[in-house]
Formats: structure tokens, sequence, C-alpha cells
């Protein structure tokens, strides 16, 4: 990645691929009334996501399959370490996603950390297709219960389905890791809606 007309449209790519999936201005405008409507303050989603995301995070993209045989996989920056014994970690996928069906039905799901030059590979499982998988089928190979795994990621966590968990608008995703792998390189950072190749 480099200079600042790249960064201006990988910016502009990101907060499309987030619009797509999340609430749209109506929607936006609906949550703040019932926010008011429940004695509760007025918060501005927008200005509320705004906010958020002055909180630095890695990225990731997590993969499944159903038994099915279908496939699903999106781009996260939701993922988050939660317990080393026993060994949890989480990520949130929103409920309007297509991939939510994917996911719910699934056992396994593998979620990986993108490395600083795997932003193009980001971009694309941000955006919505029928199959994500078919352009870069290359860089995947059959992990634990046949998902998908990226062969080249920073790090690799596969786990097991734990429990699905309310979050609003979002579904938290709780997974048991029961295997994993990990490298040594810069990784790929977000932050206020733009990603950063170089820490
Ligand atoms: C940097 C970045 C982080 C994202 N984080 C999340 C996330 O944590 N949860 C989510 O549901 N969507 C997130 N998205 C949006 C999804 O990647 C996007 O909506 C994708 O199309 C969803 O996959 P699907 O259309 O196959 O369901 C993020 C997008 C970007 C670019």
């Amino acid at each position: 990645m480099s200079g600042p007309q790249t960064d201006a449209h990988e910016h502009l790519e990101a907060e499309l691929a987030w619009w797509t999936a999340s609430n749209d201005l109506f929607e936006a405008a609906a949550v703040a009334a019932q926010n008011l409507r429940a004695g509760g303050p007025a918060i501005d989603p927008r200005e509320l996501r705004n906010a958020l995301g002055r909180f630095a995070t890695g990225v990731c993209v997590v993969t499944t399959r159903a038994a099915s045989g279908r496939t699903a996989g999106l781009t996260v920056n939701s993922f988050s370490a939660v317990s080393l014994d026993p060994p949890l970690v989480a990520w949130c996928l929103g409920r309007k996603a297509p991939s939510i069906q994917v996911f719910s039905e699934a056992e396994h799901f593998a979620v990986h950390v993108m490395a600083h030059d795997q932003h193009e590979l980001a971009m694309h499982f941000a955006r919505p297709a029928d199959d994500k998988f078919a352009a870069v089928s290359d860089a995947f190979e059959p992990g634990i219960d046949n998902v998908p795994v990226l062969r080249d990621a920073l790090a690799r966590f596969e786990c097991r389905k734990a429990s699905m968990i309310d979050g609003g608008d979002h579904v938290i995703f709780l997974g048991r890791v029961e295997r994993f792998v990990y490298a040594d390189r810069p990784p790929l950072l977000f932050h206020a809606g733009r990603f950063l190749s170089r820490a």
C-alpha cells in the first residue's frame, strides 16, 4: 500500500463494506429514537462507531464450512482473545450479514490474523459475494472439519464453535481453539476506518 490516494481508496472501500452489512441511515435514526424512548441518552450510532473506531485493532478473516458444504468467510476487526484455560476466542457477526446462516449452522470456524501485506485479501472478504473463495482458492487448504484455512496468515486459530451469544445487532461467536499456528511478520492494522500496513 502506498500514497494518500491508495489510503483514501481503502478508507472508502472499508466504509462501504461496513455500511453494506450494517445499519443504514434510517435504521441509525430509528436506533437513536428508540434510545430516547427508552429514557436513555440519544446515542447517534454513526458517531458511536466513529468513537469506537479510535480503538486500533488488527484485521482478521474468519472462514467456515457447514455440513451442507456451503462455505462463508468475512473480514472482521471484532476478534478478541477471551481465555487461555479453556482456550477461547470471540468475534462478532452482524445479524444482517449474508454469511450468518452458514456460520450459524457450522460447527467449526477458523480465524486468520492478517499480515501487513494482506490488505487486498482483507478487502476481498469484506465485499459480499456468492462465492468469495473461487477467486482466491490457491491461498486456501482444508482444515479441521474441512473449513477452508489460509496457508500464510500471520496467525490462525481453528475453533470449535462453543456458543453464539446475543450481542444486540451482532451475534458474538465464542470458539474453543483446537489448533493454532503463527508467524513473525508485521500485522495489518485498522484505525478510524483505515488500514495501516506499517505499524
Ligand atoms: C476492517 C473491517 C472490519 C470489519 N469487521 C466486521 C466485524 O467485526 N463484524 C462484521 O459483522 N462485519 C465486519 N466487517 C464487514 C464485513 O467484512 C462485510 O460486511 C462482509 O461483506 C460480510 O460478509 P458476508 O457479506 O459474506 O456476510 C468489517 C469490514 C472491514 C473492512
